[in-house]
């Protein structure tokens, strides 16, 4: 597989719990905006033919410009988001639909710009294994897992069976097209549960625990020393 698969990076979001003041996707980590880091690997993993970033238009500056020009020849377009992360996907599934044209049914991955370290070899392998139905990347729970009601364990979960998704998520376009069509709420907990409302099945392949979402500033701060310390090589390249 090369080159044939789409990327939608999802940058609309507000960052409410980080509350930098500046759109979480566009702060900075170590010197570049957060949503490059995933538009970096996503263009050294040669899975893409093309990739949209969804993104806040009164952003104030053309966040394609601070890509480097691997990264800024796979961009097709940045559109707007929604109020939902579910909308925004939607809006960047419809800016693929655009783009390909009626026809054409490429295999899609929808990202975080949350998640900067999904490494190359992570977007190469959920989009080869996107070509033979819905995949997402996801890690085993380490901690014994716990189902907490008003402050009170009411039970604990066989860990076993029991992991973390992450994202890049894959399917085919008209797969994912399908999925949201169906799906009556403004928001959904993933991509994949669409999918798997649909009855289709989603297969999971190992991501590594550092595929972590920033959430809040501590996150962020924990980022920086992963990243200084020299956990993104595709960013050196
Ligand atoms: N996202 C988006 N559009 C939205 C909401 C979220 O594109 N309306 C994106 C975010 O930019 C982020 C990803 O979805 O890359 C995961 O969402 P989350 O971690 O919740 O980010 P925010 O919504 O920005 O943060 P918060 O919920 O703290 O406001
Ligand atoms: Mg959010």
């Amino acid at each position: 597989m090369s080159a044939s698969a789409w990327l939608i990076v999802v940058a609309a979001g507000r960052g409410e719990r980080l509350g930098a003041g500046t759109p979480k996707a566009f702060a900075d980590l170590a010197g570049r905006p957060l949503f490059a880091y995933s538009l970096e690997a996503a263009a050294a993993s040669d899975a893409f033919a093309k990739a949209v970033l969804v993104a806040d238009p009164q952003l104030g500056w053309n966040p394609v410009a601070k890509l480097r020009p691997r990264a800024r020849a796979l961009m097709a377009g940045v559109v707007e988001g929604g109020a939902t992360r579910r909308e925004s996907v939607r809006a960047g599934l419809a800016a693929v639909r655009r783009e390909v044209g009626a026809e054409a049914d490429p295999v899609v991955l929808v990202h975080d710009a949350a998640r900067p370290f999904a490494p190359p070899a992570l977007f190469l392998r959920v989009a080869t294994e996107a070509l033979t139905g819905a995949v997402i990347c996801a890690h085993p729970a380490r901690d014994t897992m716990k189902e907490v009601r008003d402050d009170r364990v009411t039970a604990t979960l066989p860990r076993r069976a029991l992991w973390q998704a992450q994202t890049p998520q894959g399917a085919s376009l008209s797969v994912f097209e399908k999925a949201h069509a169906a799906w009556p709420e403004p928001d959904s907990p993933d991509d994949a549960f669409l999918i798997e409302q649909l009855g289709a099945p989603v297969r999971v392949v190992p991501g590594p625990p550092i595929n972590f979402k920033i959430t809040t500033a501590e996150d962020l701060a924990l980022a920086e020393a992963w990243a200084r310390a020299g956990g993104v090589p595709w960013m050196a390249e």
